[in-house]
């Protein structure tokens, strides 16, 4: 039996900043953020969006009335939670006016998660085949105004459903987990900004990729030749560069190049919207799907990293019809706007964080389909818009 992703959906925010413009506040060189980093724009979030309204914005793109039917599962793949105990994915299930006998429930490890949820979502569609999962990872990246972090925030969610009749990939059996107990980055609980060593995680993220592709060739006897292309967790496009050239060294062959050309359409999203945590992978597979030389039956390579920190590696084989399983992401991306540095500025500090006095906020701004409206009596209040 194939098991796999049957379809996929992207939703970030509709504004955005120009890294040019931010690196020029900051009095940096522009081209250390689009060169250095690889990055050129980054979604801003105002405070009425949170991962409850991107995760469920993006649900919304892949379901009909008859797949709505047919979920069993919701996973919320996020390290951007909103709450210690009640599960996002709760929230999104009453948004997306799902019925009452789901399962629903909220993963955490890092930008790893969302790859937790499919493995797990994969063994609920092995015991019951009738079954489909919604996972949806969805995170907001924040490191702090002026830090070094600034560069790579980013926003959105790729919500996908898991079932026996993938049209996207179908996974392949054997997959590499390798974790280990290190501080490369990490977020306390009485913190809204994430702490970062940041050239630590660079380096232990290309090692966790080299272990854990290694062992996967041991033990499956495949070699890169085997894959059309391999597509990584990008918190900026110049990680899956870094981590590639890891493995490719001063190889120049044949399917080097191919590996190039295919991170190269990997990282087109990525560019454009900046760090989606837990989401990253999977919009890199996306743009890969949407821009790369991709056909039926070619296999992937997936290297999912999270910080703290885990890593794994898996494969799947590209099934007929992907084209049509995935949402227009260009056409979405070209329906954003521009904000500046100090409106992008206001919306970072304006956020409801951890503070508990009641908010409402003024939503003539925001067109959105999902909204957070504001907070009452320590509750959030979610609006669906249209
Ligand atoms: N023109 C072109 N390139 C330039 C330049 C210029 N004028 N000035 C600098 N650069 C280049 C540097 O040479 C460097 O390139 P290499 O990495 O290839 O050597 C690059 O720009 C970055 O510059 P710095 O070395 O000065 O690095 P920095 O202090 O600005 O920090 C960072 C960069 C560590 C990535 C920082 O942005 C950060 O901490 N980001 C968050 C952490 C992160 O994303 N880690 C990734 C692994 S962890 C993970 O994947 C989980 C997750 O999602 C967080």
């Amino acid at each position: 039996m194939k098991i796999g992703i049957d379809k996929m959906a992207f939703a970030t925010t509709d504004q955005y900043i120009d890294l040019r413009e931010l690196a020029t506040r900051r009095g940096v060189d522009p081209n250390k953020y689009t060169i250095g980093i690889g990055q050129d724009r980054q979604a801003v979030v105002p405070p009425t969006q949170d991962i409850v309204t991107l995760g469920a914005t993006a649900a919304a793109k892949l379901l009909t009335p008859a797949l709505a039917k047919r979920i069993s599962t919701i996973m919320v793949a996020t390290e951007s939670g909103i709450d210690n105990s009640k599960a996002s994915a709760i929230y999104v299930k009453h948004l997306l006016g799902l019925n009452d006998f789901v399962r629903t429930v909220e993963l955490k490890e890092a930008c790893y998660s969302g790859t937790a949820a499919i493995q797990f979502a994969r063994g609920l569609v092995a015991f019951n085949p009738q079954e489909t999962v919604l996972v949806i990872a969805t995170d907001i990246a924040r490191y702090g105004l002026n830090t070094p972090g600034e560069v790579t925030q980013g926003a959105g969610a790729v919500a996908m459903l898991i079932s026996a009749h993938p049209h996207v990939l179908a996974i392949e059996p054997t997959t590499v987990a390798y974790s280990k107990d290190i501080m490369d980055f990490w977020r306390p609980l009485y913190a809204t900004e994430a702490i970062v060593n940041g050239k630590y995680s660079t380096n232990v993220y290309i090692d966790f990729f080299l272990q854990a592709f290694t062992r996967y060739q041991q033990l499956t006897g495949q070699t890169l030749a085997d894959f059309a292309g391999l597509v990584f967790h990008l918190p900026f496009t110049k990680m899956g560069k870094k981590a590639l050239e890891g493995l490719l060294g001063d190889r120049t062959d044949a399917v080097a190049q191919r590996m190039r050309q295919q991170l190269h359409a990997s990282q087109v999203y990525c560019r454009q919207v900046g760090n989606l945590y837990t989401g990253s992978l999977y919009l890199a597979l996306m743009s890969l799907l949407q821009n790369g030389q991709v056909k039926a039956g070619d296999r992937l390579g997936l290297f999912s990293y999270g910080s703290g920190a885990e890593g794994e590696f898996y494969s799947g084989i590209v099934q007929e019809g992907f084209t049509t399983a995935l949402n227009d992401i260009a056409a979405d991306l070209k329906t954003r706007h521009q904000v500046s540095i100090d409106q992008y500025e206001r919306f970072f500090n304006g956020r409801l964080g951890m503070k508990s006095a009641d908010r409402q906020f003024d939503l003539s701004h925001d067109r959105r389909p999902f909204v957070l409206a504001g907070q009452q009596n320590h509750q959030r209040i979610y609006r669906r818009q249209k």
